[in-house]
């Protein structure tokens, strides 16, 4: 293992899948000096209807994984549903090493909503955790919240992203399911008592936001939690004292290498469209629990 407190050791990503590549867009965003290892682990998706042991095992085995093979310096856990399950455990186990978590951004809907209503959906594990419990409870009196499950719509955007084509089958079932569960949480628009503003409260939705855009308008405002994430993740590093140095040229040599435990084409597909990546930054690996 390398050391841990190298500046120039990688960041570690993962997700169920691809959903987290929107968290590592921000990342890559707002630390362009900084290598990322991302770990897709596809070969277990989607995790939104597993239960919270086999979320937290899977949690376990991938940060142990990235942290032996990879040496990372710090730890994203691109994935609400793992973060609401196993992000303590993670800490715990891992207590030298700062680790981010992703939750459902409640707290900055409430500053933007005009109407005080709020769409939020997630997968059944995030929307049923303690922590999402937790995080509305605290925000109780504030706003009001209407929460809606999307089982299978992460599985929908996971096999999507093989066939970039509007008119493939996975992309018109996810076109399918966000009619259907935003048709179930009421009216959205700008109107006393109608949501204004919809959490995406999983990293993979954000791979839909054209999708929820088309079917609920543009004034409604669509929530994901990339950049607070990456600033997050900058602030950790900062007070670690393990940011890369911000002068002379950013990596490109392994800057990104992405990893997944499920099959390569999806991933190198994913990479291509969403991160402009090139086919021989993505391998296949086996992360067993
Ligand atoms: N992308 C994940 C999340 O943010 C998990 C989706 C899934 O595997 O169900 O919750």
């Amino acid at each position: 293992m390398q050391a841990a407190s190298a500046v120039d050791a990688p960041i570690g990503v993962f997700d169920s899948g691809i959903g987290g590549l929107s968290v590592l867009q921000a990342l890559r965003a707002e630390l362009p000096h900084e290598r990322f290892v991302y770990l897709a682990d596809s070969g277990h998706a989607p995790y939104g209807e597993r239960g919270d042991a086999f979320v937290a095992a899977r949690t376990h085995a991938i940060s142990a994984y990235l942290r032996e093979r990879y040496g990372i310096k710090a730890l994203v856990v691109a994935c609400n549903t793992a973060t609401a399950a196993a992000i303590h455990e993670a800490r715990a186990a891992h207590p030298d090493l700062p680790v981010v978590g992703v939750e459902p951004a409640l707290k900055p809907a409430v500053a933007i909503s005009r109407t005080g209503r709020i769409g939020v959906i997630g997968t059944r594990g995030t929307l049923a955790s303690a922590k999402f419990a937790r995080l509305l409870a605290s925000l109780q009196g504030q706003a009001e919240f209407v929460v809606q499950p999307c089982d299978g719509l992460a599985h929908a955007i996971e096999r999507s992203t093989a066939q970039a084509l509007p008119a493939d089958p996975a992309s018109t079932e996810i076109r399918a399911l966000c009619a259907r569960y935003t048709g179930a949480m009421g009216r959205f628009g700008q109107a006393p008592g109608e949501i204004d503003t919809l959490v995406l409260g999983c990293t993979h939705y954000v791979f839909a936001q054209d999708d929820l855009r088309a079917l609920l308008g543009p004034e409604i405002q669509l929530i994901a939690t990339g950049e607070p994430v990456a600033r997050q993740t900058r602030r950790l590093l900062q007070v670690a004292g393990r940011l890369a140095p911000s002068q002379g040229e950013a990596p490109t040599q392994d800057a990104v290498q992405l990893l997944t435990t499920g099959a390569l084409d999806p991933l190198q597909a994913a990479a291509a469209r969403w991160l402009q990546l090139p086919a021989d930054c993505c391998a296949a690996v086996q992360v067993p629990s």
